[in-house]
């Protein structure tokens, strides 16, 4: 019955949609529990490149059922054109399943989250403006359009009246911006109603009775562990939880029902927006490693912001989602220099810190207490077991194995899906 999580250890961009695909000959299904189409993740298969960003990675297996949960937020019309864009490539895929109770982003959230953006000015978050933030905030406020109110357009208009009286509010007397008429997001829900509906079903009860038959099912998170509304670094976060805590309420299943949990780390750091981030390298090595790992959004097409490994975040990440194992990526990148830093604690105000400190305030001026280790200055793509990496590419992979507190179930050498080395 094995239920299986992947999720970001960082902040994002791990390599989550590689870690998905290769375990995906074993999956029956793959299931999207949080976020929406912030997420980009990317799949090479046989040097083919795919990106997904609202469908779950498992969509490219065959024999895989892809499900959207009930805790992602889903704006249609990139659901649709992302199935589109597959089937003109020829892709087969299992038809999609969609939650009643998922929640739909409008017109007026990628608004309000576009102008937000704005009007915060240096403070911004850095968002992909992809309406995220607002949809889970009327989530919360008990005011948001789910999917399953696609099937009466009577509490459909009610609802989409009741926002948008708050709505316009907000976007022309706070941010001076036109009004949005409910007319015009009814015609917007209306132009992909009759697409969705044969996808929308019970996913909690259909993940639970797969589960009791014994198929295996994958839980793919979007985001990451620094990223996660309650655990990452607020406000510079996303606005769900992509931590293995946020599967239960996102897709209807009992914690007592997960078997693995595997965290997706990068052998160095990178993230995307604003906010702390202790190893960031604003030099030739930030560039560097910018290059070599082609480090740009797959979403927003940003330079990723770049540095070096950091075992404090990656024990962090152990003890927030009880890890079983890590997945170990993008070893191949750090082939380019002599010696490689590990941060190994954090100096705060003169003490040192083995595990993340408490707030926020603390943690935006964290210094990394640097240890360093030998590079192999080789080329390793070709790399398939542990024995044929270089000694030093060992060491480097055994001490931080030894520091992040799980084991390393496997190590990335390359994006393509065969360029892995299974270490368990
Ligand atoms: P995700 O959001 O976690 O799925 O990750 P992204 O797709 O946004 O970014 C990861 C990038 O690294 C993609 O371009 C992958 O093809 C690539 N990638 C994944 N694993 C490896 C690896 O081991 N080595 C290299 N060089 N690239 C990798
Ligand atoms: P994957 O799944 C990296 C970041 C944004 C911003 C913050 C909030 O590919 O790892 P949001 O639009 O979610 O309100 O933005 O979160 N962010 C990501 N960074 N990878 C992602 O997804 C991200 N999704 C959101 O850059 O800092
Ligand atoms: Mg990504």
């Amino acid at each position: 019955m094995p239920a299986i999580v992947v999720l970001g250890a960082q902040w994002g961009d791990e390599g989550k949609g590689k870690a998905t695909d290769l375990l995906g000959s074993t999956l029956d299904y793959c299931v999207r529990y949080q976020g929406g189409n912030n997420a980009g993740h990317t799949i090479v298969i046989n040097g083919e490149k795919f990106a997904t960003h609202l469908l779950p990675s498992g969509i490219l297996t065959p024999g895989c059922t892809p499900v959207i949960g009930n805790g992602v937020v889903i704006d249609a019309r990139v659901l649709l054109s992302e199935l589109d864009a597959l089937a003109e490539r020829g892709v087969q895929t299992q038809p999609l399943l969609v939650s009643a109770n998922a929640h739909l982003i409008t017109s007026y959230h990628t608004t309000i989250d576009k102008v937000t953006e704005r009007f915060l000015g240096k403070n911004r978050i850095g968002t992909t403006g992809r309406g995220i933030g607002p949809t889970y905030a009327d989530k919360i406020n008990r005011m948001g359009v789910r999917v399953a109110d696609i099937f009466d357009e009577k509490i459909l208009a009610e609802k989409v009246e009741g926002a948008l009286e708050q709505k316009n509010h907000l976007l022309v007397k706070v941010f001076n911006r036109r009004a949005i008429s409910v007319d015009e997001v009814l015609e917007e829900i209306a132009s992909y109603a009759d697409r969705i509906k044969p996808m929308v079903v019970d996913t909690s009860l259909l993940l639970n009775k797969a589960l009791d038959d014994g198929k295996t099912v994958l839980f793919e998170g979007a985001q990451a562990t620094m990223l996660d509304v309650d655990h990452g670094t607020y406000p510079f976060v996303t606005s769900s939880n992509p931590t293995a805590g946020g599967v239960s309420p996102g897709s209807g299943i009992g914690p007592t029902r997960i078997d693995r949990v595997i965290g997706v780390i990068k052998a160095y750091t990178t993230r995307v927006g604003s906010g702390p981030f202790p190893t960031e390298l604003l030099d030739d090595d930030g560039d560097r490693l910018r290059t070599i790992g082609a480090e740009y959004g797959v979403t927003t097409g940003r330079d990723r912001r770049c540095g070096w490994y950091d075992a404090v975040i990656a024990r962090y990440a152990n003890r927030i989602n009880g890890l079983s194992e890590f997945f170990l990526t993008k070893l191949d990148v750090l082939g380019a220099w002599d010696r490689i830093p590990v941060c190994v604690a954090y100096e705060i105000d003169g003490v040192r810190h083995e595990e993340m400190p408490m707030t926020q305030s603390e943690f935006h001026h964290a210094k990394p207490v640097y240890e360093f280790f030998d590079g192999w200055n080789e080329d390793i793509s070709g790399c398939r077991s542990f024995e044929e990496l270089p000694k030093n590419a060992q060491t480097y992979v055994r001490a931080l194995e030894e520091m992040s507190g799980a084991p390393f179930w496997g190590v990335g050498v390359g994006p393509g899906r065969e360029e892995t080395i299974v270490l368990r």
